[in-house]
C-alpha cells in the first residue's frame, strides 16, 4: 500500500497547482470574492454526510479495515451542519422559492459538485473495505489541501466581519487531517497492508478518479466565484 500512498501524495501535489488555489492565494482578490464560491458546494456538502452514513459505513462488518472506515465516518457525517452555519454567516441565506432552489441544486453551475458525490457512490458502494479506505485516503488528501488554503482566508473574513467560520475555517481543518481519522497509528497500519499487483493497479485507478472529479469540482468553484464577483446567492437562477 506504500506505493498507493506515495501516488496519493504525488496527485495531491498536482492538485495543489489548480488555478482555484492561485485564486484563493491571490492577496489582491477580496476575501468575499473568494468565499462567493460557497453556494456552489451545496450538493457536495450535503451529499457527503449521507455518503459517510449510508455508503461508507457498514456496522455489520467484522473486517478490521471496515471498522477503521466506520470510525472515520462518524467524524465526516455531520460537517454539512457547519456548512449551513457558514452560509448563514456569509449572508447567503436569502429566501428563494422552492423551485428556484431545486433549479440551482440541479443546475449546470453545481453539476461538478453533484458529480463528485455520484462518483464516490459508484467507487465505494460495492467496493471492498481496502478499496473504500483508498478512496477515503484520496478524498482526505484533497480535503486537507483545500482547507489548508481556505482556513486562513476564512480567518481573514472573521477579522473583517467578526464572525467565525466553521466549515471553511480552522474548525474543519483541524479534523480534516489528510487521512482517515479515529484510529491511532493509522498511517502505519495502511502502509503495512499488502496489495496484489492487480489490487494495486485498481487502487491507482481509484485515486486517479477521485482526484479527477475533485479537480473538476474546484474548477467549477472558481468559475462560480469569478462569476459571482460579490456575495450573491440564488437570484440569478
Ligand atoms: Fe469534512
Amino acid at each position: 500500500m506504500k506505493d498507493v500512498l506515495e501516488f496519493i501524495s504525488q496527485k495531491r501535489l498536482e492538485f495543489s497547482q489548480l488555478p482555484f488555489f492561485s485564486f484563493l492565494k491571490d492577496p489582491n482578490i477580496p476575501v468575499l470574492e473568494k468565499l462567493a464560491c460557497a453556494p456552489s458546494l451545496a450538493p457536495f456538502s450535503m451529499g457527503f454526510g449521507e455518503l459517510n452514513k449510508y455508503v461508507l459505513r457498514d456496522e455489520t462488518s467484522d473486517d478490521p479495515i471496515q471498522k477503521i472506515i466506520n470510525k472515520h465516518t462518524y467524524e465526516d457525517d455531520h460537517h454539512w451542519l457547519w456548512y449551513l452555519e457558514d452560509l448563514q454567516n456569509l449572508g447567503m441565506n436569502h429566501s428563494v422559492s422552492f423551485t428556484q432552489s431545486l433549479r440551482f441544486l440541479w443546475s449546470e453551475e453545481t453539476r461538478a459538485a453533484r458529480q463528485v458525490i455520484y462518483e464516490l457512490y459508484r467507487l465505494t458502494a460495492k467496493a471492498t473495505p481496502i478499496q473504500r479506505l483508498i478512496v477515503v485516503e484520496a478524498v482526505e488528501a484533497t480535503g486537507n489541501e483545500f482547507f489548508e488554503v481556505m482556513a486562513p482566508i476564512s480567518y481573514q473574513h472573521r477579522s473583517e466581519i467578526g464572525s467565525n467560520m466553521l466549515f471553511f475555517g480552522h474548525v474543519h481543518l483541524s479534523v480534516e487531517t489528510g487521512h482517515a481519522t479515529g484510529t491511532q497509528d493509522l498511517e502505519n497500519i495502511i502502509q503495512n497492508i499488502h496489495l496484489s499487483e492487480e489490487e494495486c493497479q485498481e487502487a491507482f485507478e481509484l485515486v486517479e478518479t477521485v482526484f479527477k472529479v475533485f479537480s473538476d469540482f474546484l474548477d467549477s468553484m472558481l468559475s462560480y466565484a469569478q462569476k459571482s464577483k460579490n456575495v450573491r446567492v440564488l437570484q440569478a437562477v
